[in-house]
């Protein structure tokens, strides 16, 4: 409000003076001339977010007070106006033409828009006027012509388009300019001709708008100019020879223009020319020609590029006479013959010769480069011989790219000493032997580019070293050995490219946890065995990951090989802080077998002590409700098997079946016909089984693997009849067996629901998942089995397999325990080899199993138990690979039973189910994982605990 009504009185006042020029009291009514001048020009503004124009008031005798303003100390008139970087928004208005001895308006870094007000050339002594960063648009107002006494124009920075007006530099006589700054706006059209008249020109700067046609060759008539700057426009023709008229240019930028021509040979070679020149950028023309010797003399000069032109011949070794130089980019032209080892002689920042012909060695450098140098590029070019071992002494390089050659080098180990270095591109250079494990001493390298080359050997455990690393690729050499596990420390890891090389084994689970990786290829290896879990490795394309041995994924159709151990407890490393990471990865790279095993063990023994409270109490706990229990029938040693034997010559190469029904009979007639029919249906640890015959005739015939198995038939034999007599309804009833040295083939029922496995964990979503009751019976049907084993045999059968692939199910989902006993069959019970064999079943497996100390007798069967039903409840698979950790489910369903909150990772697919039966199953499996064998319940405890359970309580309906 009070504004509006300001400005209507200042305006009415204002063209009252403007009508009426007042004659007497005139020091009064000059003071009123600025302040109602600047009341004016601030209406133009409609927006002063800061307040900063709140002094500026009318009623004021003088403005000299307001911020912003400043006042000739001899007249007491306005002399500078600067509304620098104010927020102001608005249109330059009118007023200021009445100040009369303004010398300085400075508006820069404002938001104003609309055009340039003419009437800004009329402030009779302006001297300085800035009206840089803001949003002016339009073109120049020819009258600027006429402003005399202008000598700092600067218009950059804004929307300004249009050709400049013709006579700009015409009245030539009047304009002092000293500095004509254009650059950043949209204007175009050539540059008038007349520039020669504007004696005093200093600055020229018209980089970056679309000016066009020649470069004026009168430029050289304006003796001054010290800077030019024409760069990003689309100036056309050749550099002009008029330039070397100027005695003070030292800022010449022609860069990213259409130039053509000679490179010109006058550059240097007059002497007063040369003296001043600091900085010469002609990049990104089509310059052509050849570099004269003269270029030496520019001893001033401190930046030289050339890049992007067509320029050709020799590099002069009058370059090392470039005293004061510190960059050198001479990129993409058609330079050959050799580096002058004199440009390695000097203190140089940035040396880029890269995309040149240039052949010859790389000269050895001088202390005196070694001291400065921070980027050199020497890549595309045809240089032979070795990386000079001296280059590790660059310590401030943080660029070295030699890519593209054919050097024909080793790495020198020395590559190692760089302190800085954040990218190293050597693809495709020629480079032999292996790679240095001390590559990542410095570990600040962030791009490291080794491939297509011819290394050889193992990629180095250091590489766990480079922890900047986000870019790592080794593709396209002939690396061997395993990817080291090492390489999931590389936390920052965008990039991994391994592909086409002979990489063998398995890729370490661990690389999982890289969370930052993007992109990984590692396709035209030799490895096998599962993807990781984590990270990006489940969603890799097949292109990524094809031409291998053995990788096992659904996008491909070759042969999926297990072949490593996986881990069977946590990796230590996986936690923690990650300083000393160095350290740790290094002592695992010597003495990482001794180390693990001490890791696992030690594990065993602290969780032991830790868990082994919690397991008194909760047995404690279970031992009230099994005092209820009933008379358990401890039964001996009994044939469940009607034990007629069809065949009873044990013939090599007969089928022994021994069942008296001749159900089977299909089988032994045609053996041969019936076993070349066979679909394999799974592989387990003793061999594959194979799904054979039709409808209820269906059996499954296990191949067994042979080395280690009884060498005798009458041995074998033996053994195999203890384990048909093994006849229990939540036992897969051996049928009989096949022997020859060669081929031995095991016969069992065959169960048509598959396996608990695959109904748990790999059921399609259109089938039903399993109900609490039927997980409730696949427990409860589970632990009689293992109980008959263990309880029923004098000594007990152990099964040292428990897990879901071994629980068949009927089509009551009645579950059957396959696979048991076979340990039996093994020559000796060598817990060595059972763990290993074992150990494809990550998380089933006893800690005692993999620890040699510690007994090994059927508790081994009541963990693998309590696992499987902990997975029953949870939905979850026993070992699960996050992206930064590995999930172990007994640990993680323990932590959370002692947080309280057991029942939250109850699986959710089951629907409804009774806490009062989930709680005390939940708490019994987790006794039955204790480390400590003694502290685990046996199978007949289990059993009868489970009875309780299950047992409705009276007042339950
Ligand atoms: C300048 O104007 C633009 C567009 O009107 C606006 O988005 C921006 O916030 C303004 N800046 C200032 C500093 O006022
Ligand atoms: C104009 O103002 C900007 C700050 O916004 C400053 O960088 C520039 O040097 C000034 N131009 C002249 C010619 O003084
Ligand atoms: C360099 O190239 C020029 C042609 O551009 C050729 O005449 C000259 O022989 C070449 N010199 C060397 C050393 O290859
Ligand atoms: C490496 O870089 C750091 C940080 O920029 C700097 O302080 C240090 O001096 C550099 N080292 C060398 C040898 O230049």
């Amino acid at each position: 409000m009070r504004f509006a009504t300001v400005l209507v009185t200042s305006i009415l006042s204002f063209l009252s003076i403007i009508t009426f020029p007042a004659g007497g009291a005139t020091t009064t009514l000059q003071l009123n001339d600025d302040v109602l001048g600047l009341i004016v020009f601030k209406s133009g503004f409609h927006s002063d977010p800061l307040k900063s124009l709140d002094s500026w008031n009318e009623d004021d005798d003088s403005p000299c007070a307001w911020r912003f303003v400043k006042c000739n100390a001899g007249n007491s008139r306005v002399s500078e106006v600067s509304l620098d970087g104010l927020s102001l928004s608005g249109k330059i208005g009118r007023g200021l033409e009445k100040l009369q001895s303004l010398k300085v308006l400075s508006l820069s870094n404002n938001n104003l828009t609309g055009a340039v007000n003419p009437g800004l050339a009329l402030i009779p002594n302006l001297e300085r006027l800035n009206l840089s960063r803001n949003s002016l648009s339009g073109d120049v107002p020819s009258s600027f012509s006429d402003a005399s006494s202008l000598q700092f124009l600067d218009l950059s920075q804004n929307l300004l388009s249009g050709p400049l007006p013709d006579n700009i530099f015409q009245n030539c006589s009047s304009l002092r300019l000293r500095t004509l700054d254009l650059s950043n706006n949209a204007f175009s059209g050539s540059v008038p001709i007349g520039m020669s008249a504007v004696h005093n020109l200093k600055e020229l700067l018209l980089n970056r708008n679309q000016f066009s046609g020649s470069v004026p060759p009168d430029i050289g008539l304006c003796p001054h100019l010290s800077r030019i700057d024409f760069s990003n426009n689309l100036f056309t023709g050749t550099i002009p020879a008029s330039l070397q008229k100027l005695n003070s240019l030292n800022f010449l930028n022609l860069s990213f223009n259409f130039l053509t021509g000679d490179f010109p040979q006058w550059i240097g070679s007059q002497t007063t020319t040369a003296a001043a020149f600091e900085y010469i950028d002609f990049s990104n023309n089509a310059l052509t020609g050849t570099l004269p010797a003269t270029i030496g003399d520019l001893k001033s000069l401190k930046f030289l590029s050339l890049s992007e032109n067509k320029l050709s011949g020799p590099l002069p070794n009058s370059l090392s006479g470039l005293a004061s130089l510190s960059v050198i980019r001479l990129k993409g032209n058609a330079f050959n013959g050799t580096i002058p080892n004199g440009l390695f002689d000097m203190k140089l920042d940035e040396i880029d010769l890269s995309r040149n012909n240039l052949a010859g060695p790389i000269p050895p450098a001088s202390s005196k480069l070694f001291e400065t140098l921070q980027v050199l590029d020497l890549s595309e070019n045809n240089l032979a011989g070795d990386i000079p071992a001296e280059m590790g002494l660059f310590g401030k390089l943080t660029y070295l790219n030699l890519s593209w050659n054919q050097l024909e080098s080793r790495l020198p180990p020395e590559i190692g000493y760089f302190q800085n270095l954040t990218v190293l591109d050597l693809r495709s250079s020629g480079l032999i032997g292996s790679i240095p494990g001390d590559i990542c001493d410095s570990s600040s390298l962030a791009i490291l580019q080794l491939d297509g080359n011819s290394l050889t050997g193992q990629i180095p455990y250091e590489i766990g070293n480079c922890s900047s690393l986000y870019l790592l690729s080794l593709s396209h050499n002939n690396l061997s050995g395993t990817i080291p596990e090492s390489m999931s420390l590389l936390t920052k890891l965008k990039i991994l490219k391994l592909e086409v090389n002979q990489l063998t084994g398995e890729i370490p689970q661990q690389l999982g946890k890289l969370e930052n990786l993007l992109i990984a290829n590692v396709s035209y290896n030799r490895l096998v065995g599962r993807l990781p879990a984590g990270g990006i490795f489940q969603t890799l394309d097949s292109s990524a990951i094809e031409g291998n041995l053995g990788i096992c994924s659904p996008l491909l159709t070759g042969p999926c090989k297990l072949n490593v151990p996986k881990p069977l407890v946590l990796d230590p490393y996986a936690y923690g802080n990650q300083n000393g990471a160095h350290d740790r990865a290094r002592e695992r790279s010597t003495n990482f077998r001794h180390h693990r095993f001490l890791s696992v063990s030690s594990i065993v023994a602290i969780s032991a002590a830790a868990v082994i409270a919690a397991g008194v109490m909760v047995i404690t706990l279970l031992n009230a409700s099994a005092r209820r229990r009933m008379a358990f029938v401890d039964n001996a040693l009994e044939s469940m098997c009607s034990s007629s034997t069809r065949s009873g010559n044990l013939t090599a190469g007969k089928l022994i079946l021994f069942d008296s029904k001749s159900s089977l009979d299909w089988l032994s007639t045609n053996l041969d016909n019936v076993l070349n029919k066979a679909a394999e249906i799974g592989e387990g640890v003793f061999g594959t089984v194979y799904r054979a015959g039709q409808g209820q005739a269906m059996v499954a015939i296990k191949k067994l693997v042979t080395s280690n198995t009884l060498q005798y038939q009458e041995e074998f034999d033996r053994e195999i009849r203890i384990l048909a007599k093994a006849r229990h309804p939540n036992l897969i009833p051996l049928r009989g067996y096949y022997w020859t040295p060669q081929l031995q083939l095991l016969v069992s029922d065959y169960a048509v629901q598959g396996s608990l496995q695959a109904k748990l964990h790999e059921h399609s979503p259109s089938s039903m998942p399993l109900t609490w009751p039927d997980r409730f019976k696949i427990v409860l049907g589970t632990a009689k089995g293992l109980s008959h084993l263990h309880h029923s045999f004098r000594p007990p059968i152990v099964h040292y397999n428990v897990k879901p692939s071994n629980i068949l199910l009927d089509e009551n989902l009645n579950p059957k325990i396959s696979d048991f006993g076979l340990a039996r069959i093994l020559t000796k019970l060598d817990k060595h080899v059972m763990s290993s064999r074992f150990q494809s079943a990550p998380g089933y497996v006893a800690p005692e199993l993999a620890c040699q100390s510690l007994r090994v007798n059927e508790k081994c069967d009541v963990y693998g138990f309590g696992v499987l039903v902990l997975e029953l409840v949870t939905g979850r698979r026993p070992v699960e690979y996050g992206e930064d950790n590995v999930v172990i489910l007994s640990d993680h369903v323990r932590v959370m039973l002692e947080r309280g909150n057991v029942l939250d990772c109850v699986d959710l697919e089951m629907g409804e189910y009774p806490e009062e039966e989930v709680l005390p199953v939940v708490k019994l499996a987790l006794v039955c994982t204790s480390q400590i064998p003694s502290s685990r319940p046996s199978m007949a405890e289990v059993v009868q605990i489970l009875e309780v359970i299950k047992t409705p309580l009276p007042n339950r309906m």
